[in-house]
């Protein structure tokens, strides 16, 4: 499958699905164009409400006189005021209409009133998150996956801006699929051994420099808290270190931090059955911080970067950790473990401390599916952003609303971190009943410090979907990673 950017006459494209956009009411430009180049038939055909311009509609009208595209596909826009809200719709609606078709080309950047450039850069990852085939493990395939052998976005012009936006698109897009493959890998087979097989296979084809820590490696760095979380587990833990030097040499790097929970059984406080096979995503955060750097190297960013994460199963067994042990942590701390289903943040306390420790990064990010506590508040529209930073906080926002990844800020102050006290550890890895999207980042916190400017992104309700046909992983935050690394490129 080939995708581009072109530029020329629309009535003059040959290909076999030709797509623009139509309000109710109103036309676009595009839409325009080619009423004028059929001579008024197209025109004709609308005002007899062959294409009503309502939300979710794709009408088709073969052999438009004038027209050398053998379908023009005419997708319902709504209103215009509607605005960038129903761009992701319109487009994703459109690619399904034409799924049948060979030769592709799409014209969105007249819609809803968004930056032209803006709409090529979405439509062109839209194209990818598409018509790019997730894996299964089906044995035979009744239904054939259809994949147009081109596709295209159409510009009035071709300018370096558009191009720019274009590659941009393509390459988060394919960063996106490959977190969603691994998140929807079955957890039998994404062990944290193939996590970090797979980390080396992309810095390999990236020019990223990849180093695995195994389990005796983690034992002399004394990560007692990640070691504790694997130590019920058949399968040894691994921490992958990724980094990739795209700006000046002094630099300190941005720091990307992943929760590689292969899977998340609960441990000795083990999770109630249902639905305990989506536990698989519990990886969702490592797998979005590899794929942000694939994409930041894939565009040559002029940044240095480094990418870990630590990968782990959390299962119940003689030697599981179990509530009331201590842990120590590497940066010597201690934990009490109160509740072993509370292990993404001890993972994550021991990567934060050594990030913080070995590379003095200029910034610290972590993800994570840390807490059902935090999909409870924001559903799986919003992820929840924390941070010790008002700027960083700040850009995060911005950069979830311009990628479509959008988070929302939740509290983050001192009083959270008392509901942490224990009499018996210098900390506790559990609070109160209240609060625990917000308690989970206090103990994070805890390990971050105020030196250090960082943010915590909870990604627990959107990194994945639970519904019938939709159910698998989003891609999430990749969107919005990839987009905060654009940001510092300026
Ligand atoms: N991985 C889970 C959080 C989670 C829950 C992610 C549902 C996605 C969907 C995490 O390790 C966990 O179990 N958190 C506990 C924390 C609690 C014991 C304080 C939770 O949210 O219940
Ligand atoms: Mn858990
Ligand atoms: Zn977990």
């Amino acid at each position: 499958m080939e995708f581009s950017l072109i530029d020329g006459t629309l009535a003059e494209l040959e290909c076999d699905a030709l797509i623009v956009g139509k309000y109710r009411g109103d036309m676009t430009l595009s839409a325009k164009d080619l009423c004028l180049a059929s001579g008024g038939v197209l025109e004709k055909w609308f005002e007899s409400g062959d294409a009503s311009g309502c939300q979710g509609e794709a009408a088709i009208f073969r052999r438009v006189p004038g027209v050398k595209a053998e379908r023009v596909v005419v997708v319902g826009l709504g209103k215009e005021k509607d605005g960038a809200q129903n761009f992701e719709l319109a487009v994703k609606t459109a690619l399904k209409a034409v799924y049948f078709a060979k030769k592709i080309v799409i014209v969105s950047d007249d819609w809803l009133g968004v930056d032209p450039v803006w709409a090529v850069e979405k439509t062109a990852r839209f194209m990818v998150e598409s018509f790019e085939k997730s894996e299964d493990w089906k044995s035979s395939h009744k239904v054939q996956w259809k994949q147009p052998d081109s596709i295209a976005v159409y510009v009035p012009e071709k300018t370096t801006e558009f191009e720019k936006a274009f590659s941009y698109g393509i390459a988060l897009g394919k960063s996106m699929m490959m977190a969603k493959d691994l998140g929807n890998m079955p957890p039998n087979l994404c062990t944290p051994k193939f996590m970090a097989e797979k980390c080396i296979s992309i810095g390999t084809q990236l020019n990223i420099d990849v180093t695995v820590f195994d389990e005796e490696a983690l034992k002399k760095l004394k990560m007692g808290c990640l070691l504790g979380v694997s130590q019920g587990s058949a399968q040894p833990p691994r921490m992958v270190v990724m980094e990739y030097n795209g700006g000046e040499k002094d630099n300190p790097p941005i720091c990307l931090i992943g929760k590689g929970l292969t899977f998340d059984s609960g441990g000795i406080s083990l999770k109630p059955a249902k639905s305990m096979d989506e536990m698989k995503y519990d990886m969702s955060g490592a797998a979005a911080v590899v794929a942000s750097i694939a994409a930041a190297s894939a565009l040559k960013m002029p940044l240095n970067i480094v990418a870990i994460i630590g990968c782990t199963e959390n299962l119940p067994g003689g030697n599981a950790i179990k509530p009331g042990d201590i842990l120590t942590s590497y940066s010597g701390k201690t934990v009490e473990v109160l509740n072993t289903d509370a292990e993404g943040r001890l993972v994550l306390c021991d990567l934060i401390s050594y990030a913080i420790d070995k590379f003095k990064p200029a910034t610290v990010i972590d993800t994570a599916t840390l807490t059902g506590a935090c999909m409870v508040a924001l559903g799986k529209e919003y992820a929840g952003l924390f941070s010790n930073d008002e700027d960083l906080a700040y850009a995060l926002l911005q950069c979830g609303q311009n990628s479509l990844d959008r988070c929302w800020r939740l509290p983050l102050c001192r009083n959270y971190a008392e509901a942490l006290k224990t009499n018996f550890a210098d900390i506790a890895n559990i609070g109160g009943p209240f609060a625990g999207a917000s308690t989970a980042a206090a103990f994070l916190k805890f390990f971050v410090g105020d030196d250090t400017s960082w943010a915590h992104l909870d990604i627990a309700g959107t990194a994945w979907n639970s519904e019938g046909k939709t159910k698998g992983s989003t891609g999430r935050p990749v969107p919005i990673l990839v987009d905060y690394l654009r940001t510092r490129t300026a």
